[in-house]
């Protein structure tokens, strides 16, 4: 199976990968994490990630198409894989398209989280990430027991520095201008699934089970 999540920031993208990525038992591949990892090891290509992703704008489409293609080309990603945040603009969804061709190979199902801007906003100020294990927590909707550690895996948890107001309005403002007519060119493939990203996570994620299994027969 080879998908990808497309949806506005705070979706619960990153959220309902695990579930799908397990359910399918495919690798998640989130341009996001590999970015931010990348910025943790202070190496070059997280020096110019930084810079985009403090400010709210997307990476250059080269820099983010290369890197995607080289994690693609990773052994567990042959048979299938679930992309998260990738691809946010048309020319990386044609250039994702004629990967795959090059392959052989074509996407099977793009899933759509539909969410309203302010409960978008709501999750993205009370998101806290483990430093360890990357789980994702909110400290309304799903708290973890103590406030600054994972219930998981008892690393640290932290505010992402994307997260802040204005920094939030900015992707939000990228993510109309450049990733909603995704949803157009997916659309006319007849490969995108909408589905509703209201409500608790376990509601989500039982919808994104069933839209699957509906669309796949
Ligand atoms: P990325 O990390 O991909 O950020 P994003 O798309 O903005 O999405 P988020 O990770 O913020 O949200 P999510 O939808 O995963 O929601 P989550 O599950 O965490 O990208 C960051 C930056 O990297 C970009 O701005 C850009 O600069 C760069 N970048 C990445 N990919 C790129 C690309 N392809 N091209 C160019 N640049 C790129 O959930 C959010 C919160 O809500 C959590 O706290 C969670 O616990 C909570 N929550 C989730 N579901 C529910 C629910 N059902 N009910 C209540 N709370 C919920």
């Amino acid at each position: 199976m080879r998908l990808v999540l497309v949806g506005p920031p705070g979706a619960g993208k990153g959220t309902q990968a695990e579930f799908v990525a397990a359910m399918l038992a495919v690798p998640k591949i989130s341009t996001g994490d590999i970015f931010r990892a990348n910025v943790g090891r202070g190496t070059p290509l997280g020096v110019t990630a930084k810079r985009y992703m403090d400010a709210g704008r997307l990476v250059p489409d080269e820099v983010t198409i290369n890197m995607v293609a080289d994690r693609l080309a990773d052994s567990d990603a042959v048979y299938g894989f679930l992309l998260d945040g990738f691809p946010r603009t048309t020319p990386q969804a044609i250039a994702l398209d004629e990967l795959l061709c090059s392959r052989e190979t074509k996407l099977d199902v793009v899933l759509e989280l539909v969410i309203e801007e302010d409960e978008v906003i709501r999750r993205l100020s009370g998101r806290r990430t483990c430093r360890g294990c990357g789980k994702i927590w909110h400290i309304e909707f799903d708290p973890p027991r103590a406030t600054d550690q994972c219930d998981r895996c008892g690393g640290v948890l932290f505010q992402r520095d994307d997260d802040r107001a204005a920094t939030i309005a900015e992707r939000l403002r990228v993510y109309d201008r450049d990733t909603a007519p995704l949803t157009d060119y997916y659309g006319a493939q007849g490969r995108l699934v909408g589905i509703d990203g209201t409500g608790p996570v376990e509601d989500v994620t039982a919808r994104t089970g069933d839209a699957l299994r509906s669309y796949l027969g």
